[in-house]
Order: C-alpha cells, then sequence, then structure tokens
C-alpha cells in the first residue's frame, strides 16, 4: 500500500542521484513508482546528451516512462542488468553492515520488480527519508493467485499475520497485478527475522511473489533537504 511520502524535491534528489551512477553501455533495470520515475526521466536526458543504456522495464509505467524518455528497451532474454534503480516502501538497517532490508509492492509492481533486481549485478534503492524505519513493519504486499486467497489469507494468520485483500481505487472490487492476479498486504507488526518471514511467505501455494527484498540492496540513495545521502557510507 501507498503511504504518503517525502517531498518532490527529496525524490528529486535520490533519483538524479542514481540516475548519475549509471555509466556508459549499461543495461539498466528500471524500477516503478515516483522516485524511480524521477531516476528513469533523468537516465533519459542523459541518453539525449549521448549516453548509450539500454533499459530493462519493471511494469508497464516504467515501460511507458523509459519509452518516452528515449531510452532504448530490452528484456531480460537479451540481457541482465548492470544496475536496477527502483524505490523502495520501507528500508530498514541502512547503518548496520550488510545489506539494507526493504519492503516493496506499494504499486502492486513487486514480481517484476523482484525479478529485475534481484538479476542486476548492482541494486540501488532511491528514496525520501519517510521511507526509513528502524524495523520494517509495514504490511507486506504479497502478490497471490486469485483461487488461493482464501488458503494464502488463512496461511498468513497462522505465520502471525493479518492480511488484507488489496481493493482497487477506480474500480470495483481487488487490485489485479499486471500479471493477472490479486494483492494482500499482510502486516506483521515490527519484522524482527525478515529472511526467515521472507522463506515463509514464499513457500505458501498460490503465493506468487512477496514484497520483502532481503539481501538484495547493494545501495541506499536517501533525497534530503539539501543533497543525498547514500548508504552504505563511504568511510
Ligand atoms: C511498486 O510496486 C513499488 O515497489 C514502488 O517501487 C514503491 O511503492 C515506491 O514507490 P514511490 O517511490 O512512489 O514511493
Amino acid at each position: 500500500m501507498k503511504r504518503p511520502g517525502g517531498t518532490e524535491e527529496q525524490k528529486r534528489r535520490a533519483g538524479e542521484s542514481a540516475a548519475r551512477a549509471v555509466s556508459d553501455g549499461d543495461v539498466v533495470g528500471l524500477g516503478t513508482g515516483s522516485t524511480a520515475a524521477v531516476a528513469i526521466r533523468a537516465l533519459g536526458r542523459r541518453v539525449d546528451s549521448g549516453l548509450d543504456v539500454r533499459g530493462v522495464p519493471t511494469s508497464y509505467q516504467s515501460r511507458a516512462l523509459a519509452r518516452d524518455a528515449g531510452i532504448p528497451l530490452t528484456t531480460l532474454d537479451d540481457a541482465l542488468p548492470d544496475v536496477a534503480i527502483d524505490g523502495a516502501d520501507q528500508i530498514a538497517g541502512l547503518e548496520r553492515d550488510g545489506p539494507a532490508d526493504v519492503i516493496k509492492g506499494g504499486g502492486a509492481a513487486h514480481a517484476r520488480e523482484k525479478i529485475v533486481d534481484a538479476a542486476a549485478d548492482r541494486f540501488v534503492v532511491v528514496a525520501d527519508p519517510t521511507k526509513l524505519a528502524d524495523d520494517l513493519d509495514a504490511p507486506v504486499p504479497i502478490e497471490v493467485l486469485s483461487d488461493a486467497v482464501s488458503v494464502v489469507e488463512s496461511a498468513l494468520v497462522a505465520l502471525g499475520g493479518e492480511p488484507t485483500l488489496r481493493a482497487a481505487e477506480r474500480k470495483d472490487g481487488p487490485v489485479v497485478t499486471e500479471n493477472g492476479n490479486l494483492v494482500v498486504d499482510c502486516g506483521f507488526g515490527a519484522i524482527g527475522d525478515p529472511a526467515s518471514l521472507a522463506d515463509g511467505i514464499a513457500a505458501l501455494p498460490g503465493v506468487v511473489e512477496h514484497g520483502l527484498f532481503v539481501g538484495m540492496v547493494d545501495e541506499v540513495h536517501v533525497g534530503v533537504a539539501d543533497g543525498v545521502e547514500v548508504y552504505p557510507r563511504e568511510s
């Protein structure tokens, strides 16, 4: 579920910072959401100036934005990303050793996002400071086959969760993903062991993909009032 985010300026700083981290010749995973959109538009401006890249979109939105921005597209069948740039709904563990943990899927695109982001050599998350948390405690988006919603919801309750089928806003009934599935948002309170919860959810029959991205993130660019904070910090 999307929650109110930070300012446009914070998102702009984060997205532009990540776009600057792309090198000539790179294949770039193009994330979904308002912050990734800033990065896609900034990358398009670099393409206008002569940068040679190809993008792998993670959604209809990112494909349309990339086409509009003039970024040539490719697919995972033809090229694996050197770098993927994507947003997040919540980020925890920035100051510890090892990768930050992230919850994604507020836009219901997390299945394709996880495939592209995981395939990239380097996964860069772009965010504003409202996304940062000590522990992950936001509801976890879970894409589920429609026939399996009831059994998955029961199994999520057994895992300690409180599942809610995501309702569409300008359509009667539930959100339907680009893959034709439904989304259950499941609150677990503070998630003490994201890796173990991720394994537990992934093991449920009928779950297509969940929004816990654990052990995947290489860098986080956070747009703040007077610049960008990049994690892990350079020592
Ligand atoms: C899409 O499904 C999500 O994973 C987005 O990347 C996430 O919701 C972040 O979006 P914003 O940058 O718009 O907050």
